[in-house]
């Protein structure tokens, strides 16, 4: 098969699943949208209000300040990938829970092996831990780690970003070095997340020492 075939195949199985509660709720599954071929994969949480009514990701305020970020580097959202680590509305947008997780995670796995991108970013701490289960994500937001062989930048989500707004200008600016990060990615070595959290802790110290 291939990865659009996959893709396709994924949204077929997402439309009807049945594999956690979360289906008794959801208006409309949310599977994810992009191309087969896209080189930037943002995974979120889960569908709001707005995704569950329309069956797409990102299409609430969330969304609107996403599609501003991506424009910030000169993208358009048709050219990544973008999907939820759940693919239906947790209730009252509470977060997904752990058995939930667990039901929809074969289906992000497939999407990641058909996309093979080149840069994942997670949005928010529940996509983060996927991939780094121990680390702080304000200790690792913006920076790329080799996971598995993919190399993941965590970043705040969106919706944190609209609530907060000091958190605004740290995401407009770990955004910024997307471009960066897609050039030095074949560059990055694996490292064990434990190992990076204690390296990036360290650095962070040292910076505020100085002051
Ligand atoms: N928040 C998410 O995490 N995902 C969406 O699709 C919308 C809002």
């Amino acid at each position: 098969m291939t990865g659009f075939e996959v893709l396709q195949a994924v949204d077929a199985e997402v439309s009807t699943c049945q594999r956690c509660e979360l289906h008794f709720s959801r208006k409309i599954a949310v599977p994810g949208e992009g191309p087969a071929n896209a080189k930037l994969m943002f995974i979120g949480e889960g569908p709001g209000f707005h995704e569950n009514e329309k069956g797409r990701p990102f299409v609430g305020s969330a969304g609107a300040f996403l599609d501003e970020l991506l424009a910030s580097i000169g993208l358009k959202r048709e050219e990544v990938f973008i999907t939820n680590v759940v693919k239906c509305r947790p209730p009252a947008n509470r977060d997904p829970q752990i058995e939930e997780l667990h039901a929809c995670s074969d289906f992000l796995e497939q999407q990641i092996q058909a996309i093979n991108p080149k840069l994942i970013i997670t949005l928010g701490r529940i996509s983060m831990v996927r991939f780094l289960p121990n680390v702080k994500i304000s200790e690792m937001h913006g920076q790329a780690v080799r996971v598995r062989g993919r190399l993941v930048i965590p970043m705040y989500h969106p919706a944190a970003a609209l609530h907060q707004p000091s958190l605004r200008d740290t995401v407009i600016s770990d955004f910024s070095q997307l471009p960066e990060w897609m050039v030095k990615a074949g560059n990055i070595p694996e490292m064990q997340p434990d190992v990076v959290f204690a390296e990036n802790h360290k650095q962070r110290s040292e910076q505020l020492s100085l002051f």
